[in-house]
């Protein structure tokens, strides 16, 4: 057996964007990791080594819909047990026709997806748009202090916020306004160039992988970007000068580079928005391919970029409409996550009064569900997921904790902001593992099923299929459990598995912003096509559960 690809991850001392080098976890000794480039309508296996000697790691193909292989979705307790130090997994990746898009991998443990990630590119055998070559701009996080003390400090009581970025990352390197002034003339060789050459089409994918950031990014001088795809489907060609991407998004855009550039070198200027502070950074358009000398960090920020608009991600509308669509009146269940901070006691994030750090399961719920040990003394407190209890309490089962729902439904979910207890408000990008959802769209206050619907209806085309979506942080307002804006999805049950559905901030997620899904009923799960390869995918690698060596 000579797996597709590995993965090697580890955790160094490692210095980025010329901060003090703090212990970091790697993939392959880089952050971000390894490009991995797949074909649409092929299998790929990948295995990945926790090199790490004190954590345990899972690896999640972000935005890749794992039909056949539910178990190689890896979500550590979900659906799989995480991989221990010294150990691997192999993740079965098939990757359909249709799924040609732009997406990363990351590590699904803890604080580790700062760093521990990397791009992942689907390509297309046909592709809709023309361009002359693509380019990866990664977007990341970078904090001043370790991940294991932002983790501890996350789940404290009181609470120990991490901080805010310190820099944002493009392509694993950042710098702000120019350290020289500062007396620090050594940053100034850190910024990424992306190199192109005059009057050609560029796609550039543009990859989330912010911890925290909800990024806005332009470019110095080149004020045309033509979106064309959003988390791996293609878009109706979308234009616009400012790209606004959360974490977890990705979008490409093609840019057309000037036939006569007036310099060498354009800044693109990426910034956080809706935090306490901005964060900014640049990275550089470089005309030619070797700079005589260096670009330099900007003294002053070239561009001044606008508070966040909402249009951007609700205008959006797919390139060829999907026969797929459900109508309203497939919908057979709506579901509300009412998204809360709660800060008396532990500052948790809760989800109609449910947090994922205390409702987690002692055997991952596939594995439980897979061996079909639910309900014994090895697994106390997760019997069969039921629907008949999440029926009568707003879609979750409160004995499991999850949200079943049976293969041919059709769901509305909505996801409900009311803010904290201690008033202000979040921006949440909220990620569905699984199938991909339509993202029917966003609005102020209290979702109002009827009126909304005809406002979608009237934008006259359909939603965009996402795997990401932005629940914005509309009103101004004090907090305290008032609704503050709302986004909707609707989704067709179709994938047998377990699927998270969660905030993509690491930080939320590590303050319990997380929910699970049971998708399909008990036969269905232990009766579907594709276990038999599953079967051999366990007995090869013996440490599947982390509990076995071979
Ligand atoms: Cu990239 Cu569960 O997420
Ligand atoms: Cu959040």
């Amino acid at each position: 057996f000579i797996p597709d690809a590995v993965l090697r991850v580890t955790a160094a001392n490692y210095s980025q964007s010329c901060y003090p080098a703090k212990h970091t976890v790697l993939v392959n000794g880089t952050s971000p990791g390894p490009e991995l480039r797949l074909t649409e309508g092929e299998t790929y296996w990948i295995r990945v080594y926790n090199d790490m000697l004190d954590a345990n790691l899972t690896m999640h193909w972000h935005g890749l819909s794992l039909a056949v292989s539910p178990f190689a979705d890896g979500t550590p307790l979900v659906s799989q047990w995480p991989i221990p130090p010294a150990h691997f997994f192999d993740y079965e990746i098939n990757v359909p026709h249709g799924m040609a898009g732009t997406y990363f991998y990351h590590s699904h443990v803890g604080f580790q997806a700062v760093s521990a990630t990397g791009p992942l590119i689907v390509d297309d055998l046909d592709i809709p748009y023309e361009y002359d070559e693509d380019k990866i701009i990664f977007l990341q996080d970078m904090f001043t202090k370790d991940d294991a003390v932002i983790e501890k400090g996350l789940v404290a009581d009181p609470l120990v916020w991490s901080g805010q970025t310190a820099m944002i990352l493009v392509n694993g390197k950042g710098g702000g306004i120019s350290h020289v002034t500062a007396g620090d003339a050594t940053c100034n060789s850190t910024l990424s160039m992306v190199s192109v050459e005059p009057g050609k089409t560029y796609r550039l994918r543009f990859i989330g992988a912010t911890a925290l950031t909800f990024a806005l990014l332009a470019f110095e001088g080149h004020d045309s970007l033509t979106v064309i795809e959003a988390d791996g489907s293609y878009t109706q060609p979308y234009n616009t000068s400012i790209l606004q991407i959360g974490g977890g998004q990705r979008y490409s855009v093609l840019l057309t580079t000037k036939a006569a550039p007036e310099k060498s070198s354009y800044f693109m200027q990426v910034e956080s928005r809706d935090r306490p502070s901005v964060a900014r950074s640049f990275a550089v358009l470089q005309y030619g391919l070797k700079p005589a000398t260096k670009p330099m960090n900007p003294l002053t920020a070239p561009l001044t970029l606008p508070n966040i608009t909402r249009g951007f991600l609700d205008d959006l509308a797919p390139l060829h409409p999907s026969r797929d669509f459900p109508t309203s009146a497939e919908v057979t269940r709506r579901i509300t996550l009412t998204v809360h901070q709660k800060v008396s006691g532990q500052t948790v994030w809760l989800q109609n009064a449910y947090n994922w750090t205390d409702s987690f399961p002692q055997t991952p719920y596939l594995v439980a569900l897979y061996e079909n040990t639910t309900n014994t003394t090895t697994n106390p407190g997760l019997p069969y997921p039921s629907l008949e209890r999440a029926l009568a309490n707003n879609g979750i089962d409160p004995v499991t904790r999850t949200f079943p729902a049976r293969l041919g439904e059709v769901l509305e979910i909505v996801i409900q902001n009311t803010g904290a207890d201690k008033g202000g408000l979040d921006i949440h990008p909220f990620h569905a593992h699984g199938a991909h959802f339509w993202d029917l769209g966003s609005g102020n206050g209290t979702f109002n099923g009827t009126a909304n619907d005809a406002s979608w209806a009237a934008r006259g085309h359909q939603p965009p299929l996402r795997d990401t979506s932005m629940l914005y942080r509309y009103a101004t307002s004090t907090g305290n459990g008032t609704a503050m804006g709302w986004r909707a999805w609707r989704l067709r049950v179709t994938q047998v598995g377990v699927w998270m559905v969660h905030c993509h901030i690491l930080q939320h997620m590590i303050m319990g912003m997380q929910t699970v899904w049971v998708f399909g009923d008990e036969e269905e799960l232990l009766g579907r096509v594709g276990w038999p390869e599953v079967e051999g995918y366990l007995a090869f690698g013996g440490d599947v559960y982390g509990k076995e060596t071979h």
